[in-house]
């Protein structure tokens, strides 16, 4: 199997493909994308980074920030986050409002919005916004080597003036007593956190810890062993919304969405892998990034529900 070709492939496929999906327009700064956009990068157990199409084109990682979020609050609240937010999936839209009352105020999962912001909430800590936001600048730019993460702040002013679901989500959640924090300060957080912007290559740089068992390949121990199988276990069962199972069915590998067109996709043991289009289905994960995905399972034999060794279809 040579990667390599492998990737040569998919560019290819995907550069066929008619329908691009469609951008995201309710965060207006994002609707202005160029839907012909595609890029992957793959870092392997090994270090070795093989890339393809747009992979150095920066994108805004959206709700991919909340898989480092997360990792990030459960430094701080360790299992008692589980207190505040749910480990189900839960079979709705990622902004949807419909379990929170009969769940009081409890969210499904940390990678829908309102548990998102429950966990942006907790990464607060009683601080500044600015605060929490620069922690996850730094998380990002250790896990990546890279320095030149940062935030788009027009994505994120765009969000702030047009974000009324969240907003809604997040004093309906203030009201059940499960956000402790201002509303604002909370938001703030959120929204400069999905408004981060990274190419495929840092991206997959970010996921390498959660491919080697918790480790950084080069700076040691970022989280235990089972903690990041737990978050892998979240991003398989949680990390597409109501496409999940769709997910895990077509593609076999934990992954986590952002409506920005990029998906973190985690092979443990084997690959850390990011992927980039921006054009959506309409369960807001992107369209071409999915099926570039599931191509790349069907070539390399890459399977969480498999033996470790290469058995691909192809
Ligand atoms: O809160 C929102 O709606 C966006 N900032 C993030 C949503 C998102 O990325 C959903 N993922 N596919």
């Amino acid at each position: 199997m040579d990667l390599t070709d492998i990737v040569a492939d998919i560019v290819a496929y995907i550069a066929a493909q008619e329908d691009r999906g469609t951008v995201a327009s309710y965060i207006p700064e994002l609707a202005s994308v160029d839907p012909a956009g595609f890029g992957i990068a793959i870092v392997t157990a090994d270090g070795a980074m093989v890339a393809g199409g747009d992979a150095d084109a920066g994108f805004s990682i959206q709700s991919i920030s909340k898989v480092f979020a997360l990792t990030l609050a459960l430094g701080k609240a360790g299992d008692q986050l589980w207190e505040r937010v749910g480990r189900e999936p839960s079979g709705n839209a990622f902004n949807s409002i419909v379990q929170l009352e009969q769940e009081r105020g409890i969210p499904r999962n940390p990678f829908i919005n309102a548990g998102a912001i429950v966990v942006s909430d907790v990464n607060l800590g009683g601080h500044q916004p600015r605060v929490a936001i620069g922690e996850m600048l730094r998380f990002l730019r250790y896990l990546t080597g890279d320095d030149s993460i940062a935030i788009n702040e027009a994505v994120a002013a765009s969000e702030t003036a047009t974000g009324f679901r969240n907003i809604a989500l997040a004093n309906y959640m203030r009201a059940f007593g499960n956000i402790h924090h201002p509303v604002e300060l909370v938001l703030g957080t959120y929204f400069h956190q999905c408004a981060i912007e990274m190419n495929c290559r840092q991206l997959a740089l970010a996921g390498r810890f959660l491919m080697l068992d918790g480790r950084h390949p080069d700076e040691g121990r970022v989280v235990s062993p089972s903690r990041a199988r737990r978050i892998n276990a979240l991003m398989l069962t949680c990390g597409h919304y109501d496409a999940s199972g769709d997910f895990a069915f077509r593609v076999g590998i934990p992954g986590k969405s952002g409506v920005g067109g990029g998906i973190l996709a985690i092979v443990p043991g084997r690959a850390s892998i990011a992927v980039w289009s921006p054009g959506l289905n309409e369960n807001g994960n992107s369209r071409l990034g999915t099926l570039a995905l599931e191509r790349l399972a069907q070539r390399t034999g890459w399977s969480v529900f498999s033996p470790a060794g290469d058995s691909a279809d192809q």
